[in-house]
Parts: C-alpha cells; sequence; structure tokens
C-alpha cells in the first residue's frame, strides 16, 4: 500500500492553470477528465529543474547524449530491446507524433485505420493529413475487450497504408498480450500496413501477470514497418514538459517523418529534456507506489461502479483511466448529466463511441471516494426518474 505522507498526495492544483482544474474553477464539480494525474513528481524531478532553472540562461536546447543512453539501457532492461541513437526524433508531443505518422506513410486520400473506442486524436488525425479515417469497433470477450481481428483484416483496403495502435489501450484500460499482438503484425505484415503504435501507457501496468511488449519487439520485420512513439510524460506525471519519441528504424519512414516535421513542429522544450531524463533515471520507489495507489484506486472504482447495476465497466489491466459502459441509463449526454451531478468525466462520443464515459483515477483516494459517491447518488436519482432536463433520451441503443 502506497504510503500518502511519502508520495506528498495532498497537493492543491487550483490556481495552478491546470487545464484539467482551471476548467471547472469556481464551481463544485470534480475534475476526473483529462489524462493527467494530481501527484507531485519523483523529487528527483523536481530537483533536477530547480537547479537547471537556478542556472539563469535559457537558450535553445539540444537532445543530451546521456538521455538517449538512459532511455536505450530501459528500453534494454524492460524489453530487451536495442536502439540505435539515429532511430529517435524527438518531439515536443505525442499527439504531434501520431500526425506526423499520417503524414509521413502513404498520400492525401489514403486510408489510415484504427479500433474504436480510441484516444480522439486518433480519429482527428487522419482527416487533419488528407488522410480518410476506417474504424473498426472493439468488443467484449471473456471480460476483456478485445479487438475483432476478422473484422480488421476485411476493413483493409488498397488504399489502406497505416493502423494507428494505441497499445497499452486508452480508454479500454487493455494490455494486450503477445498472441494479439502477433495477430495485428500479422495482419499489418500481409497488407503491407505500417503500423504507429502509440506506447506512452507503456510504464502504467496494474494487472499482475500483464507486461507491456513494444510493437517493435515482435520481429525485424515488424520493427520495421513500425512508428514507436512513447514518452515519460504519462509514467512521471511530467506531460505539461513536452517530451517525446518517436523511434522509427526504417531510414525511408523515418525521412519521411522528419520531412513532415520540419519548419512546424518546434523542439523540445530544454526543460523537457532536464525532467525527463531525471524520470527515466529515477530509481526510487516513486512509481511503485503510484501504481499501488492506481491498483486500489482501480479496485474501488471497479467495486462501486459494478455495484451500481445500471453502469458497468471491466477491469483495467493498464492506465489509470477507467472505462464506463452507461447504455443501460439511456442518457443522452451521460458526460452532461455526471458534471450536473459534481463529477467531470470524459465523454465517450469523443472517442468514437457515444454511451461510454471515461473516469480518470489518478487523484487522491478521497476525493475520488467523493466523486463516486456523487456518481452513485446521481444514478439513484435517475431511478427514481429525477433526471435534470436535457439529460435523458428515449431510444438505447444497446448494441455494440
Ligand atoms: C494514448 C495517448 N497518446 C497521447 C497522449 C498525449 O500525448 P501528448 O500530451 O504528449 O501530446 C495521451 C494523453 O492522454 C494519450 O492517452
Amino acid at each position: 500500500m502506497a504510503d500518502e505522507k511519502d508520495l506528498r498526495l495532498f497537493v492543491d492544483r487550483r490556481q495552478t492553470d491546470s487545464i484539467k482544474w482551471s476548467k471547472y474553477a469556481g464551481t463544485d464539480i470534480i475534475p476526473l477528465w483529462i489524462a493527467d494525474m494530481d501527484f507531485p513528481s519523483p523529487k528527483a524531478v523536481v530537483d533536477a529543474i530547480c537547479r537547471r532553472a537556478r542556472h539563469g540562461v535559457f537558450g535553445y536546447g539540444t537532445p543530451p547524449q546521456s538521455l538517449f543512453h538512459v532511455f536505450a539501457k530501459r528500453m534494454e532492461k524492460l524489453y530487451n530491446w536495442t536502439i540505435e541513437p539515429e532511430w529517435i526524433i524527438w518531439l515536443p508531443g505525442l499527439v504531434s507524433g501520431i500526425n506526423l505518422a499520417c503524414r509521413a506513410v502513404g498520400n492525401p486520400g489514403d486510408t489510415v485505420l484504427t479500433t474504436i473506442p480510441v484516444y480522439p486524436p486518433f480519429l482527428s488525425a487522419p482527416g487533419y493529413s488528407q488522410r480518410k479515417l476506417k474504424t473498426v469497433k472493439m468488443h467484449i470477450d471473456s471480460g476483456r475487450w478485445r479487438i475483432d481481428f476478422d473484422r480488421l483484416e476485411k476493413a483493409v483496403t488498397s488504399d489502406t497504408k497505416l493502423f494507428l495502435l494505441c497499445s497499452p489501450h486508452n480508454p479500454t484500460g487493455r494490455v494486450f498480450t503477445y498472441d494479439e499482438l502477433s495477430t495485428l503484425a500479422r495482419i499489418c505484415l500481409e497488407h503491407d500496413l505500417v503500423i504507429c503504435s502509440d506506447e506512452i501507457h507503456c510504464d502504467l501496468i496494474l494487472k499482475p501477470g500483464c507486461r507491456h511488449i513494444p510493437t517493435a519487439c515482435l520481429g525485424r520485420d515488424i520493427a520495421r514497418r513500425t512508428i514507436t512513439l512513447m514518452a515519460p510524460s504519462k509514467t512521471f506525471n511530467i506531460p505539461g514538459l513536452g517530451c517525446s519519441m518517436a523511434i522509427i528504424p526504417d531510414p525511408e519512414i523515418r525521412k519521411k517523418f522528419k520531412a513532415a516535421k520540419a519548419g512546424i513542429v518546434p523542439d523540445v522544450n530544454i526543460m523537457g529534456f532536464v525532467a525527463a531524463e531525471a524520470a527515466l533515471r529515477d530509481d526510487s520507489p516513486w512509481l511503485a507506489k503510484i501504481l499501488d495507489y492506481l491498483r486500489s484506486n482501480m479496485e474501488l472504482v471497479l467495486s462501486r461502479i459494478n455495484a451500481a447495476k445500471v453502469v458497468s465497466m471491466l477491469p483495467v489491466e493498464g492506465t489509470y483511466l477507467a472505462w464506463i459502459d452507461v447504455r443501460s441509463t439511456g442518457l443522452e449526454d451521460p458526460a452532461a448529466f455526471f458534471e450536473k451531478a459534481g463529477v467531470a468525466l470524459s465523454d465517450g462520443g469523443n472517442f468514437g463511441t457515444p454511451g461510454f464515459v471515461r473516469l480518470n483515477f489518478g487523484c487522491h483516494r478521497d476525493l475520488l471516494q467523493k466523486a463516486l459517491e456523487r456518481i452513485e447518488r446521481a444514478l439513484k436519482r435517475l431511478e427514481l426518474g429525477q433526471v435534470p432536463a436535457g439529460c435523458r433520451c428515449q431510444a438505447v441503443d444497446n448494441r455494440f
């Protein structure tokens, strides 16, 4: 069990220009939406930033060699994955990487394939790059969200050039198995698709027995067609410092990715490099404690949500995000309904699947308890027919 005092969990984020908290400033709405955690980063990260700030000169930066070494060492240790320095392209954000992948692979008019539900920028990036978007629905099988590989393969057309994968998966919390990833890899190989594998949540594995497997580690032929996107941002709660990387072993894909980036995507902020290196070097128990804390938060959300009956969720294997099925409530705008009840959640419609909400449990447990009480009370009122105007709909689509 995480030691709360040690983690310094009681941090007030109001008045700190946080997107998560500012949106509801001056209200009593608990913000459990955008994916950052309310916990302070490891002490080593805070110390490194303070040291760099005291230097007082903040000119243009360059990626430190030492950062590459610490990252490469970590990949070797965690995944037995050997990375060459030239494979890495540093980015000020991972969403830029998703958009660059869409521009770098194929041509305007080609199709980009992904599964839904999925992190919303997966759905907007193809259009921003004059590509067509094709989506295949995930489904529940044996108590786990799954990719429907038959439908996925059938959805591939001659103009499909890129598959966007989120692994571990936001929002369902799936940590894909070796077999699942291998099936996906086989489809991409047979149909000559490049894979953009967003692995930003790779360290946040909650379920015992689950482990993250980088897509590029499935084999040399897969590595050659994979753009891996990683960042220390979710793991160490430093997304506001913007330091991510694309790892692209294939020189041709890398060249196109760099060309798409040229003149548009800025360099990484010097503080981003400092924070990333300190985070990746951190060997304190910070991450283990955070993961323990998140596991307990997840168990709490799981039991309380499923006890409410009219809503449901599956255990979260990775990430700090719970994907809640609210279709049986018949609510037309579930996010608005819960917001009126005092809890801000992310709307499933933005992930390509209305009828769901996403709850971020990377927060203090007291706050989570309070939010869950509000959700339970709101659902009780719903059962009794006391629904705020504009939230109820007649027809419920329970197929998925
Ligand atoms: C799967 C996934 N990719 C990317 C991002 C955001 O990356 P960045 O803030 O570095 O652009 C998020 C944030 O929630 C995410 O969940």
